[in-house]
């Protein structure tokens, strides 16, 4: 019988990757692209029969990357887990959010591993790519699957890799992004190195699978820091009369020493908002304090406020209150042009605007309707008139927003992202962040 090793090589290693959302969707298409044989299993029935009839849910995956490999029989979904008995190598792409305390909820992760050991066999190589605190490979998933016998770089291999997927990305995707790799042991890095090297460009291999889970955690919480800096520097420009865009724009002139970050009205998404808290949990445990990252979620979370501060101010310089006043929100998704809205700003920006008494709509081309965080709306018509709100407040700057009908149209504008700079007309009615 050929070794997990020789499958992989040969590409008839079966592969089944555990949740096809953001992350496991561009996976499989990869896989199917490489000539594997690869199945999605993922608990929501709506995605296995969309992944089945050849249809793409995400907007960077396009259906020529899914339908042919269906067509062909080398891509299918299930929620059967039984899947896995044939699977030789599974990847696991399964979500880690906060809990109600914003600690780690990791119920996805556990549920995943247990299922893998019910159907675990010897030969099977597991990788975890999903983001989480360091230890959680060697803490959870190795005592998992090595319990009942199995023999770490012998019967079975374990992994951790983080997903690098950025949204909306046009130039880099799952294949042609650098993917760190951490092994539990030497053999099992080896072998989840062959399986990676054939759908991706470069491996960059590293000692431990708790190196591999800080790499990211490192990658998300930079991001998190510098966005919470130039917030920061945002706030204090207002109050200096001077215009913060202006000054990162020119800071981000000088060749070296500096890259520049903008300031938004509120993290978003799945991954910088959440993702630096999973390590500041972790090092509670161990007694220290993660000041940077507090830091840096206290004034980021404060953002979607002050935003609700930034539009009082402008009513108020034109005379009229919140209480009352006719407010849109363009852009609900947490960043231009995606039709995601998890985290989004935009739900605490409309519960502030509401709580203060605003009689608030949304228009965004990509989220026809929103049902969450106790919001419930449905966009309204892409064309309607701006002037029929007392101000239009931008928090997504989707590409599609016809930016000279907003100038022409509007009466008062709050721009948090920057997105009407190079647009003429009366620029007294546009405020910035
Ligand atoms: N979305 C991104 O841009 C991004 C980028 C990098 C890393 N990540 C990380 O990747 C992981 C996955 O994120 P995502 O955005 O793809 O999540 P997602 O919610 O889009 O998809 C996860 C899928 O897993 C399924 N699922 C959960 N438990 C399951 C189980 N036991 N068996 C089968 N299916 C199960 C869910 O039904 C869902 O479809 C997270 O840890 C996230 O932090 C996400």
């Amino acid at each position: 019988m050929p070794s997990l090793i020789q499958k992989i090589e040969a590409k008839t290693a079966r592969v089944v990757v555990i949740g096809i959302g953001y992350v496991g969707l561009p996976l499989v298409a990869e896989f199917a692209r490489a000539g594997f044989r690869v199945t999605g299993l993922d608990k929501d029935a709506e995605k296995v029969r969309l992944l089945n009839s050849g249809e793409s849910y995400i907007a960077d995956v396009p259906i020529c990357d899914i339908a042919p490999h269906v067509k062909s029989g080398l891509l299918d979904a299930t929620s059967n887990a039984a899947v896995l008995t044939e699977a030789d190598a599974v990847i696991v792409c399964v979500p880690t959010p906060l809990n109600k305390t914003r600690d780690p909820d990791m119920r996805f992760i556990v549920g995943a591993a247990e299922e893998i050991a019910r159907y675990q066999h010897d030969g099977m190589l597991v990788i975890l790519e999903s983001t989480t605190y360091p230890g959680t490979t060697t803490e959870v998933l190795v005592p998992k699957l090595t319990e009942r016998g199995a023999v770490l770089g012998s019967t079975v291999f374990i992994a951790f890799s983080p997903e690098r997927v950025d949204p909306g990305n046009l130039v880099y995707k799952t294949k042609n992004t650098p993917k760190v790799l951490g092994g539990a042991s030497p053999e099992c890095l080896h072998v989840a190195s062959a399986l990676y090297s054939h759908i991706l460009d470069k491996i960059v291999p590293v000692s431990s699978t708790e190196t591999a889970e800080m790499v990211k955690l490192l990658e998300n919480t930079f991001r998190a820091v510098n966005i919470g800096l130039v917030n920061e520097i945002a706030m204090m420009s207002r109050k200096l009369n001077v215009d913060p865009f202006e000054v990162i724009r020119a800071a981000g002139t000088k060749p070296f020493g500096f890259m520049p970050f903008f300031p938004g009205p509120g993290l978003g998404g799945h991954c910088i908002p959440i993702d630096p808290l999973y390590l500041s949990w972790k090092l509670r445990t161990l007694q220290y304090q993660a000041r940077f990252i507090e830091l840096a979620d206290s004034i980021n979370s404060a953002m979607p406020g002050y935003v609700v501060e930034r539009t009082s101010e402008a009513l108020n310089d034109h005379g009229k209150a919140v209480r009352g006043s006719k407010i849109l929100i363009y852009g609900a998704a947490y960043k231009r042009d995606v039709s995601d809205s998890r985290e989004s700003p935009a739900f605490a920006i409309i519960h502030g605007l509401k709580k203060r008494g605003a009689l608030v709509s949304y228009m965004d081309p990509y989220i026809p309707e929103l049902n969450e965080d106790g919001v419930a709306l449905k966009a309204i018509d892409r064309g309607t008139h701006f002037g029929s709100f007392d101000v239009v407040v931008i928090v997504a700057d989707h590409s599609a927003l016809d930016r000279d009908r907003l100038m022409r149209e509007a009466e008062l504008i709050v721009d948090t992202r920057d997105a009407l700079r190079e647009y003429s007309g009366n620029r007294q009615k546009v405020y910035g962040l």
